[in-house]
């Protein structure tokens, strides 16, 4: 017997809870859960694309058909993963690239290979004419990056970057308060920190190499940047930035090749509308933290996640708005509820996932666009050659210098 659903099933909170596993599908009401309708291959099977196949797969709307690996060690992984956390869904394994992009099958591709192959995973995967979602940075040149912009910009399908911190919860406040609400009134002024431990292992160790990764700014920071266009909503004039290999991987060697990455920077930039920004990495801190401050006319935000390895139970999210006189200020734990949030990046990736859905079925939502992830890989990339150069690089003499030119590109958001 088919159950009529009501407005009461739209907490899918209570759909995901596992204690009701144990409910035979047809006396499942409340807890009932979505048909999948989309299907979609994952490429690049290593940390982040896992991740991708676990919140697919807890999103419900979706399911993940196949992968494709260069690496048997990573399928294997992946297979093993998938099979003891989702039983009785099967998986397609691909040998080549062409076949996992073209099965007929799939709605969508899910490309989470190294930086360098991504632009051509991208030349590939658009011969399908299926949605895409890239995984962040975009590419590791800004050639790269502008040829995914203006083939992109043509695309008929969902083409989306895999910049999703924006959806962790403290961001997804501070958006609501500083740009929706303008609680701290007009932003002057942008500072990001992330303290953290060294970059992890990685399948071929590519993210040690800047050829591999585009170089440290580029590779992990272009979120960062990304927060800092989101919150500037301005263009970048110029950028300024030191750093250096301080303690990190210095004496690291793969295949006889050195290690030639950053591990500690300032970078500053200065936006059309006059804000500043400016950004603090150090990658060897024995904790994590990430920490953004707007400063405005009207008022100062500090949202964090710390994440320390101590027994203390300090929360991990923290949200904090102090306003002037007679304006109420604030302090908060912004979280998602618990299996959304440990299913990765605090969530943000769920969320991802889900308005990847929504943009497959026409819904407005604020998901990174390619220009979106063209401009924080120009920032990264302005940072790096700032660092090699000692000088401050202005963003048009960047963008001339490597034959990009926007105006060529029709905005695609
Ligand atoms: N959005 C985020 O927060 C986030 C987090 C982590 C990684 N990433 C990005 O995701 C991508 C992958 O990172 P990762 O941490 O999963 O790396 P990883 O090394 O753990 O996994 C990469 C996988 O891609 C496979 N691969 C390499 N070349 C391939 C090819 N030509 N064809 C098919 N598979 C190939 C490798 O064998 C490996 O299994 C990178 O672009 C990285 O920057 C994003």
């Amino acid at each position: 017997m088919e159950i009529k659903k009501g407005k009461e099933l739209k907490s899918k909170y209570i759909s995901r809870n596992s204690k009701f596993d144990y409910l035979p599908e047809h006396d499942r009401y409340l807890t009932a859960r979505a048909k999948p309708k989309y299907k979609f291959n994952v490429i690049g099977t290593g940390n982040i694309g896992q991740e991708h196949m676990k919140v697919t797969m807890l999103e419900e709307r979706g399911t993940i058909h196949g992968i494709y690996d260069t690496n048997t060690s990573s399928i294997e992984q992946a297979k093993q993963m998938f099979s003891t956390n989702f039983p009785g869904n099967s998986l397609v394994e691909y040998d080549s690239l062409e076949a996992a992009c073209n099965d007929p099958e799939v709605d969508g591709l899910i490309i989470c290979t190294p930086n360098y192959t991504h632009i051509d995973m991208v030349r590939e995967a658009v011969k399908s004419g299926k949605h895409i979602l890239l995984e962040k940075p975009m590419a590791t040149t800004l050639e790269d990056a502008f040829e995914i912009t203006r083939i992109a910009q043509n695309y008929t399908g969902i083409f989306q970057i895999g910049l999703q911190y924006r959806y962790k919860a403290i961001y997804v406040e501070a958006i609501h308060e500083a740009l929706e609400r303008k609680n701290v009134g007009d932003i002057k002024t942008i500072s990001i920190l992330e303290h953290r431990v060294p970059f992890l292992d990685k399948v071929n160790q590519w993210n040690k190499f800047a050829k591999y990764s585009g170089g440290t700014l580029v590779e992990k920071c272009c979120h960062y940047f990304d927060l800092f266009n989101l919150f500037a909503q301005s263009k970048p004039v110029h950028v300024h930035a030191t750093g250096s290999m301080a303690v990190n991987f210095t004496e690291f060697e793969y295949n006889n090749e050195k290690s030639d990455i950053i591990d500690n920077a300032f970078v500053t930039v200065s936006y059309e509308n006059g804000i500043q920004a400016s950004f603090n990495l150090c990658m060897f801190s024995p904790m994590f933290l990430e920490e953004m401050i707007l400063c405005g006319d009207e008022g100062r935000m500090k949202v964090s996640e710390q994440e320390d390895f101590l027994p203390n139970n300090l929360p991990r999210y923290q949200f904090e708005l102090m306003r002037s006189d007679g304006k109420p200020s604030k302090v908060s734990t912004p979280s998602y509820p618990e299996t959304i949030q440990q299913s990765g990046h605090g969530g943000a990736t769920f969320y991802e996932h889900a308005y990847f859905i929504d943009n497959i079925e026409g819904k407005q939502t604020s998901t990174a666009s390619v220009e979106e992830g063209f401009w924080s890989v120009a920032i990264g990339a302005a940072a790096e050659k700032s660092i090699r150069t000692g000088e401050v690089v202005y963003i048009e003499d960047l963008l001339k210098e490597h034959n990009v030119n926007l105006s060529k590109v029709v905005s695609h958001s």
